[in-house]
């Protein structure tokens, strides 16, 4: 019983321990790199939140247009992507491309949402975008 529950306190330590750890890489930017960064991240989830609501509301074309314009391949420029991409370790490049082609993909499934179907793969497009946001964001910070 004392083994036990020595054990059992030991687990519950190293959880703990393993929790307050951040593990991601720090990657270091100039500072308005990083700014700029960080504002086109809080207008990524602005623009996940714009698409879904179109999705509910069962407008195809605004959930296409928005996930291509604002996380798409054309977001890119207005991203100035090319212009920080030399900062980034390959790792996050590569993910930061996933995305961008992600969304582009959901961006073509979203218009075929009103077919029978349509919108379950609207949806498993939509989350393959926010996989790519959620393993970016597990590996690496800025700050
Ligand atoms: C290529 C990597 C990468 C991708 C892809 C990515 N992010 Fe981020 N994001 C980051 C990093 C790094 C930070 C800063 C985290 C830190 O330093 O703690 C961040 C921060 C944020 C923040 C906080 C902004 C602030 O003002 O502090 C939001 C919101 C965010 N991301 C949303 C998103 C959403 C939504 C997506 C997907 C559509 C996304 N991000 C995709 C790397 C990424």
């Amino acid at each position: 019983m004392f083994n036990k529950l020595i054990f059992i306190l030991f687990i519950f330590g190293f959880s703990v321990t393993a929790l307050a750890e951040d593990e991601r890489e720090l990657v270091s930017l100039p500072a308005p790199m990083r700014e700029h960064m960080l504002s086109n991240m809080r207008d990524h989830l602005l623009a996940l939140e714009a698409v879904t609501r179109n999705l509910a509301q069962g407008e195809f074309d605004a959930a296409s247009e928005t996930a291509e314009t604002r996380l798409g391949m054309s977001s890119m420029a207005t991203h100035g992507a090319a212009h920080m991409a030399p900062y980034m370790p390959e790792g996050m490049r590569a993910i930061g491309s996933a995305m961008h082609r992600a969304a582009s993909r959901f961006s073509i499934t979203a218009k075929d949402a009103a077919v029978e179907g349509g919108m379950a793969g609207a949806f498993g497009a939509l989350a393959e975008v926010m996989q790519q946001c959620a393993a970016c964001h597990s590996a690496y910070r800025v700050h």
